[in-house]
């Protein structure tokens, strides 16, 4: 039953445009079918003072901070009373002056995204991103780092730096910052490709468990929450229902024509809620997707 007649938190795809090629991601692997495009400001403070919502993601399927105007939406968002976070791949604050502007944008939460604890490691994923640097602008932003932001070292666990995990969760530690293990997605991995070099050996640390020769999500479907609770609006103003929906097949709308509570009393998003209470595992993205399971372990 939809209680609200507007989603209570959104989700913000700055760009689809991206500095690196991480090999499982869409945008990385250049395998995104979505027109290359960066969000409109306009557009987002009219979404955000329709909305007001009460917490606010910036990311989806590209490097938010390639946005000219990022820092600008944070402080918009959090001027309105919404809590902010991003995640990134960390490229920019080696550059004092972006640190300067990410204390003065009020966002609570940076999640970085740093997968390895040396650069040969690290860029087996991250590739195109220079690990130096994203480390020397981690130095330089604990230094000056305000009491509202949280910092979380987000390392995606695979097989190739599954040996590091100890050692990298000391170092936040002693850098006095979170550390939080995330399993890998092997939803992009393009069909008939092998799992196995992204899979961790160790599955406890992994979303997917083996059925025979089948690689299956743990603990199976769960009841999808996105549908009465967020939007995404895409980098073109176009609106889907979650961050799963990364090509675009479940499109609700368009911000642009549209307002939010248009879209959210749609014919196309009562359609979707429905489809969604009959069953999930017909139809992408939805019939792949961990909404649900545990993707921090
Ligand atoms: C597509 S990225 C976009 C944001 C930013 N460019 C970044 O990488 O942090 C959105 C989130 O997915 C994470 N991510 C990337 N590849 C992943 C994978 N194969 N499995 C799980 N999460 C992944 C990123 O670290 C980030 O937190
Ligand atoms: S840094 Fe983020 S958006 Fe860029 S390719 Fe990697 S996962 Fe995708």
């Amino acid at each position: 039953m939809l209680s609200e007649t507007l989603p209570t938190y959104l989700w913000f795809e700055p760009t689809n445009t991206c500095n690196a090629q991480c090999p499982l991601c869409p945008t990385g692997a250049n395998q995104l079918s979505r027109d290359k495009a960066f969000l409109d400001f306009h557009l987002y403070k009219r979404i955000i003072d329709e909305v007001r919502p009460r917490l606010v993601y910036f990311w989806n399927y590209g490097e938010p901070f390639l946005h000219p105007d990022i820092f600008a939406m944070f402080r918009y968002a959090a001027d309105r009373g919404a809590q902010t976070h991003v995640s990134t791949n960390g490229f920019v604050f080696y550059k004092l002056e972006n640190i300067q502007k990410l204390i003065d944008s009020g966002l609570h939460t940076l999640l970085l995204a740093i997968d390895g604890i040396d650069a040969e490691t690290f860029n087996r994923y991250r590739v195109g991103v220079d690990f130096d640097k994203v480390l020397r602008g981690l130095a330089l932003l604990l230094k000056q780092r305000p009491a509202h932001l949280e910092i979380v070292w987000q390392f995606i666990v695979m097989r190739h730096n599954e040996h590091q995990i100890e050692e990298a969760r000391a170092l936040a530690q002693q850098l006095g910052i979170k550390f939080a293990l995330k399993a890998v997605s092997l939803d992009m991995l393009p069909q008939q490709a092998d799992p196995d070099p992204y899979l961790p050996q160790n599955l406890h640390l992994s979303r997917y468990t083996w059925q025979g020769d089948q690689l299956v999500l743990k603990g199976g479907f769960h009841p999808c929450y996105f549908v009465n609770a967020s939007l995404m609006i895409n980098a073109d103003g176009s609106v889907a229902p979650c961050p799963f929906d990364a090509q675009g097949w479940l499109t609700l709308g368009n911000a642009h024509t549209q307002t939010i509570r248009e879209i959210w009393s749609s014919e196309s998003m009562q359609q979707l809620r429905h489809r969604l209470q009959q069953s999930r595992q017909t139809f992408s993205p939805c019939k792949t997707c961990s909404v649900g399971s545990t993707l921090f372990v």
